[in-house]
This record gives structure tokens, C-alpha cells and sequence, in this order.
């Protein structure tokens, strides 16, 4: 009998940045749920891929310098090699800018249009849109905020063609009536439903002062609306030509069973999405799944917000499994959660390294020891097991296992994995309960000991099952040192029985899965790694402790942007400014950088220098000379740290005008992150900053060249 079909996807993700910890959370969790599905017995296509398109890439390869080709062919490759990296089973990846996209998107609007006739029009439109958010903000001129980045929404206005969205309202309500299921959580599908019932607007899908996309069948002045065409890809992505001729893939797997994402793109999903596919006769998905946002540094995780952590470098330190095991059990899917490095080396300590690892490596080890690395025999009858044999079997009893699988199918992803770390911890009381270490020393209890390494073999074998989609790599290796042959995978986790493992199987060699690490420099090396990934060359010791001669930040040499800004006084070439950004500290502490006597225009065209207004002025905790200094540089708030303290009082910065190097590449000091510097003169003889600042009245966000 063939295989039920499963399909499973992830949002495709922006390219106009590399992947962080919470891009990477939707691709674990839906990776949790494609392991476990198989081990169900499902036939898995697991769908990801990047989001190419649009004006917020055009403007980010802009200011790379780079084509927006280029910018994309850069930024998949490093979303393709995480995901190698975290062991993600992923069965295809999509590119919006392949021609198999792009024709799948022409051919939809086509067949939209064939399908029905009245579903597109074109009109004339003025209203404000996100480019961050690619969202419009609002139908009308009006300055208007956007309601997911809070940034200012552009003035649009063109002739564009229009989806009538409007006319899908009711059909929208019938399927949320009939599809109680169709979003996960209900209290966002309680809002979906109101936002629907409160009425709906047509909505513009081409966009004609765009030339970063697909172009319009018939009419190539226009470019696809972005969302139109991301969300075609998780149907191109399978195989979907025009409905007609499809290849075998997306025959098979379409609908999508579960289409995953952060909160924040619902109404995309469950509103846009379903009302597309119902204009041009297409199935719709059956369940859209939502999850909240990591937080970090109290908000959403964010490249544009600067509070960013990156995968690499913890599964560098930790591997891979202490990521996914962290961000399941410490946040309730659906709400938000808090990302904290130190609250995972934490988690890795306690949960993996002393629970399931010390419980392995210790019966492992007993089981090398005392029985010649052979699973003893152990399969006797009930009625011989002491009363902390059978509570301890009732744990591992059938209705134990229903409840874990109940909680993976519900989304219920922390739950699962407390179950699962609550028959190791009785595990590791069996063990001192029964003491087979005292045991081993009496031959005459040599029945008593086998079984009790029986029945401890066999509950690191359940857990191994068990926790396998959320620590794919450890419970392998648990698996292959328990002599158990082939993949994990490949187990039927909803078949799971007590009593399945064989005596007389040859163990392997016991090896530890997770080892114990120092949390202090765990954390070091991880911040080290993450600064060099902000900044490449910048994994010297933290500029605001350094006394070495080191470039300043971001100055691979003499000559580069960063350089040439942080030039000290009297320094050859340099005028009286001097950066109190990122390098401020290093400035004060350090020689001048070696540059050379004259840099070409080109090299000082490379700093983007702004006029910032302060908002707000802090002392950094244990840090002498550092202020955390916020400001508006026009667009956004940016946080920088500056080394003025002792030249300026916090609460004497709040409205002055400042400089600001924008362009400069984040940077960690007391682990606290800086994005920018401040331009300031070093020159007096007390040794103080004076910052740069304007006599004429200027606003925020401005130019400086
Ligand atoms: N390109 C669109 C999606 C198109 S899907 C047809 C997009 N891309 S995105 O790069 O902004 O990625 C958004 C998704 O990344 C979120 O929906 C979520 O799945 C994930 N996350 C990004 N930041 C996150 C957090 N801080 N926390 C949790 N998930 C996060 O929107």
C-alpha cells in the first residue's frame, strides 16, 4: 500500500539578509514535524526557499553595490548552507527568481482570468505602502505608519491591477465556518475571522514603479505585487505549471496539509492566499499554522532592528541539536518567547549534557562494563518485578506514548519534549532506586542486575524514539551505541512497544552525546563567532578593552570606510574628526591605524554619514567610558554606543544633533550591540571628545557628504 501524503512548508524568506535565530525557528519546527511525520508512516515533501524579489532587495543590493542578482545569489547560498548545517529534511527549495517560478506565477493569473473573468481589473490607485513589509498600509495619500514595522509607508501612485479581494468575503467565512481546523492558533483565528467579517478591500497585485520581479503576462510594465508571487511558490516549488500540465509531484502532494509562519504574515495566508486560489479553481491548503515571535533584547528578533543571533555559531559550540531542543521546549508554540544564549547553555547543561546524555553514557557504560557490552536478558514475566519495576514500566506504558504523540500532532512542541524529559529523569531514579553498580558486586543477584540494565536499555531506547524529530543527531548516535541497526528515521514512532529491544544485541562503544561545556567561555566563543559573522576580520578582543594596535571597526585596512572615519587627530591625512562609535574606545586607548597620506573619493564614498537626533543617552553597566546613545537617524532609531562618557553627561545629549556613520557593520561591546558611531573631534588637551554637531537647523536622516 502506497504511503498517505504529507506537505509541509516554511515561509520563503527575504533575501536581502542572511538567515538568524528566528528565521531559523520556523525551519526547525516544520522540520520536527516532517521527521515526525515520517515516522508515521507519511510519504513527506518539505518545501522552503527565498522570497527574491521586490523593492526592499532592489534597495538592499543598492546600497551593497551589488546587482540584485548578485545580492540573491549571495544570500540563498547562505540560507541553503544553514540548513545543511541544522540537518533540516528539507525535500525542495524554491528561488522566486527561477523561470519555473516565474512562469508558475504568469500561469495563475492566467488561469485566474480564465477562470474567472471578473476576479482581476485594472485601476488606478494612490495610497501608501511598506517596502520592509511589502504591505499596504493604506488606500489613501495620507501619511500613514505601517502596522507591523511601525516605518513610514511610501506614496504610491500608479495604475495597477487589482485582485477583487471583496467579493471573496463570503466564500472566506463559509470555508472558516466548514474548516474549523484551517488556522492554528484559535485565538488568531478568532482575529482572522473578524478582520474578514469587518469587510474586505480589493487589493492591488501588480506594481508599475517596481522593475525588481516578475513581469505581468501581456503587459511587462507591470511587476507581480510580491506577495502574489511569493505565495505562488509553495506551489511552484512542487511542480505547478498552469493547472493543466503539473508535474507528477505537485499532483501527488498539493494541497499543502500545513503552510508554517510567524504571526505576523497570517492575513496573507489565511485571507490572500485561500481567496487566489479559489479565483482560479485551485484546492486550497488545509491548515495554516502560526507560531509568535523570539524575542531578543525584549523585541521581535529582527535584521532591520539590529538585535539579531545567529544560528552558526551555537551549533558550532553546542552542535546541532541544542538549538532545535532549546527553542522547542523553552517556547509555547504560538506565543512568544524569549531568545537568551545564557538560558540555552542552561538548558544544554542541565537537559542534555547531565539528563539524557549522563543517562546514556551511564547504562551504556554499566552495560560494557557488567555484561561484555551485551544487552542482558531481561524480558521476565510481571509478576517477578519489585513495585518500583512496575511503576517505573507504567511510564513507558502505551497511554504514556499516545499522550507524547498527541502533543506533536497538536503543535504542543514544549509539552512533548517535558513528557519525554520526565522518563529520563525517573530513569535516573530507577537507577538509584535499584543500584546496579551495588548489584554487579553479588554474583547471587546477577538475574536482578540483567534486569534492571534490561529495563534501563530499553526506556533510553523510547527516549531515543521518542525524541528523535526534536534531536535528530544525539538519539541517532544513542541509537547506533544501543546496537540498534539503521536510521531512526526509518522507526515507526506511533508502533513504539516496550520489549522491542533484543537481548544479546552487541552494544557499541559508549560515547558521550553531549558533552558538558563551561558556560562562561561556551558563551565567548559564540559572541566571538557572531561578531566575526556581523564583522568579518573583527574577532580581536572587544575594542573597548583592547590596548593592542588593532584597526578600528570594521577597518580590514587603513583605507577602508571605517578607517578612513576613524582617522585620530594628527594622524597623516586626517582632519580633527574622530569616530566615537563602535571603535571609540579603541580610538582612546590605542595608536592610530596605519593609513596611507590621501584616499581615493571612492574610498570616502564607502561611509554613509548621516545627521542623527539623540532621543535617549545611557551609561553602559561595567564599561567606564560607554554611553548607549539612541538615535533618529530618519528612517529608524539606531543604537550606538559611544565612547563619551567622560567627556559628556547622558541626560546633556538628549535633542543634539549629531553625526552618525550608518553603514558600519554591528558590533558587540559588554554584550551590548552597537550599530553605528558618532563623529566626534579628540583634539583638546584634556583629552575630551567634542562631538560633531550643526549650527543650521537640519533633520534627522540627512546626508552628510
Ligand atoms: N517573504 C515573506 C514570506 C513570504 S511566504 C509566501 C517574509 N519573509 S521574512 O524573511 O520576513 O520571514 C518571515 C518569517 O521568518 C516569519 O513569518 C517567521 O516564520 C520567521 N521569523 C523571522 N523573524 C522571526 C522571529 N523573530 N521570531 C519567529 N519567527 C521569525 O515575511
Amino acid at each position: 500500500m502506497s504511503k498517505p501524503k504529507f506537505y509541509i512548508t516554511t515561509p520563503i524568506y527575504y533575501a536581502n539578509s542572511r538567515p538568524h535565530v528566528g528565521s531559523a525557528y520556523t525551519t526547525i519546527v516544520c522540520d520536527v514535524i516532517a521527521r515526525y511525520k515520517r515516522m508515521c508512516g507519511y510519504d513527506v515533501a518539505y518545501l522552503t526557499g527565498t522570497d527574491e524579489h521586490g523593492v526592499n532587495i532592489e534597495r538592499a543590493a543598492e546600497k551593497a553595490g551589488v546587482t540584485p542578482q548578485q545580492l540573491v545569489d549571495k544570500n540563498e547560498k547562505i540560507f541553503r548552507d544553514l540548513w545543511k548545517l541544522l540537518g533540516i529534511t528539507t525535500t525542495g527549495f524554491i528561488r522566486t527568481t527561477e523561470p519555473r517560478h516565474a512562469l508558475a506565477v504568469q500561469n495563475l493569473v492566467r488561469r485566474t482570468m480564465r477562470v474567472s473573468p471578473d476576479a482581476i481589473y485594472k485601476k488606478k490607485y494612490e495610497g501608501r505602502y511598506c517596502i520592509y513589509d511589502n504591505l499596504y498600509v493604506s488606500d489613501t495619500p495620507e501619511p500613514a505608519d505601517c502596522q507591523i514595522c511601525g516605518r513610514p509607508g511610501e506614496l504610491v501612485s500608479e495604475e495597477n491591477y487589482f485582485f477583487r479581494l471583496s467579493a471573496y468575503q463570503q466564500k472566506l467565512l463559509e470555508l472558516y465556518r466548514s474548516n474549523p481546523q484551517f488556522l492554528y492558533p484559535d485565538f488568531r483565528f478568532n482575529e482572522v475571522k473578524s478582520f474578514v467579517e469587518s469587510g474586505l478591500k480589493d487589493i492591488s497585485i501588480s506594481r508599475k514603479s517596481v522593475k525588481w520581479g516578475i513581469p505581468w503576462p501581456d503587459d511587462p510594465e507591470h511587476v507581480f505585487y510580491v506577495w502574489y508571487d511569493a505565495l505562488t511558490s509553495y506551489m511552484s516549488g512542487i511542480g505547478f505549471v498552469d493547472g493543466e500540465h503539473d508535474g507528477p509531484e505537485f499532483k501527488k502532494y498539493w494541497p499543502a496539509d500545513i503552510h508554517a509562519m510567524g504571526k505576523e504574515i497570517i492575513r496573507f495566508h489565511a485571507v490572500y492566499w485561500p481567496a487566489f486560489l479559489m479565483a482560479a479553481g485551485i484546492e486550497l491548503p488545509k491548515q495554516i499554522v502560526a507560531h509568535g515571535w523570539l524575542l531578543f533584547e525584549q523585541e521581535k528578533m529582527s535584521k532591520s532592528k539590529g538585535n539579531v543571533a545567529y544560528p552558526e555559531p551555537i551549533v558550532k559550540v553546542l552542535g546541532n541539536d541544542a538549538l532545535r531542543y532549546y527553542l522547542l521546549r523553552e517556547t509555547v508554540f504560538g506565543q512568544d518567547g524569549n531568545f537568551s544564549r545564557e538560558a540555552l547553555i542552561t538548558r544544554y547543561n542541565a537537559d542534555l549534557a547531565n539528563g539524557l546524555g549522563n543517562l546514556s553514557s551511564r547504562v551504556l557504560t554499566m552495560i560494557a562494563n557488567y555484561c561484555d557490552g551485551v544487552i542482558p536478558a531481561g524480558r521476565v514475566v510481571g509478576e517477578q518485578f519489585s513495585e518500583n519495576h512496575r511503576q517505573f514500566l507504567g511510564r513507558f506504558s502505551d497511554v504514556s506514548v499516545q499522550i507524547i504523540l498527541a502533543a506533536y500532532e497538536g503543535f504542543g512542541f514544549a509539552g512533548a519534549i517535558e513528557s519525554i524529559w520526565a522518563l529520563v529523569a525517573s530513569a535516573d531514579k530507577y537507577l538509584v532506586v535499584e543500584k546496579p553498580w551495588t548489584l554487579a558486586s553479588d554474583p547471587v543477584r546477577r538475574d536482578e542486575l540483567e534486569r534492571v540494565l534490561y529495563v534501563a536499555a530499553e526506556s533510553i531506547r523510547f527516549i531515543a524514539v521518542l525524541a528523535f524529530p526534536v534531536i535528530p543527531d544525539a538519539t541517532q548516535r544513542i541509537w547506533e551505541q544501543l546496537g540498534q541497526t539503521g536510521r531512526l528515521a526509518d522507526v515507526r514512532i506511533d508502533e513504539l512497544k516496550w520489549g522491542d529491544l533484543k537481548p544479546g544485541t552487541k552494544i557499541g562503544k559508549p560515547e558521550g552525546v553531549f558533552p558538558r561545556v563551561d558556560k562562561k567561555e561556551a558563551l565567548e566563543r559564540i559572541e566571538t563567532m557572531e561578531n566575526e559573522i556581523r564583522n568579518p576580520g573583527s574577532s580581536q578582543p572587544d575594542a573597548s578593552t583592547t590596548t593592542t594596535n588593532k584597526p578600528a571597526e570594521g577597518a580590514s585596512a587603513g583605507t577602508s570606510a571605517a578607517g578612513t572615519a576613524a582617522i585620530p587627530a594628527g594622524a597623516p591625512g586626517a582632519g580633527q574628526s574622530a569616530a566615537v562609535g563602535t571603535s571609540a574606545a579603541a580610538t582612546a586607548a590605542t595608536p592610530a591605524p596605519a593609513v596611507p597620506a590621501k584616499i581615493g573619493i571612492e574610498d570616502f564614498a564607502k561611509v554613509e554619514l548621516r545627521v542623527g537626533v539623540v532621543k535617549s543617552a545611557e551609561k553602559v553597566a561595567g564599561a567606564d567610558k560607554l554611553l548607549k546613545v539612541m538615535v533618529d537617524i530618519g528612517d529608524e532609531v539606531r543604537q550606538v554606543l559611544a565612547g563619551i562618557a567622560p567627556s559628556y553627561a547622558p541626560e546633556e545629549l538628549v535633542g543634539r544633533k549629531v553625526v552618525v556613520v550608518t553603514n558600519l557593520a554591528p558590533r558587540k561591546m559588554r554584550g551590548v550591540e552597537s550599530n553605528g558611531m558618532l563623529l566626534a573631534a579628540s583634539a583638546r588637551s584634556d583629552g575630551k571628545a567634542v562631538l560633531c554637531t550643526f549650527a543650521e537647523d537640519i533633520s534627522a536622516g540627512a546626508k552628510v557628504k
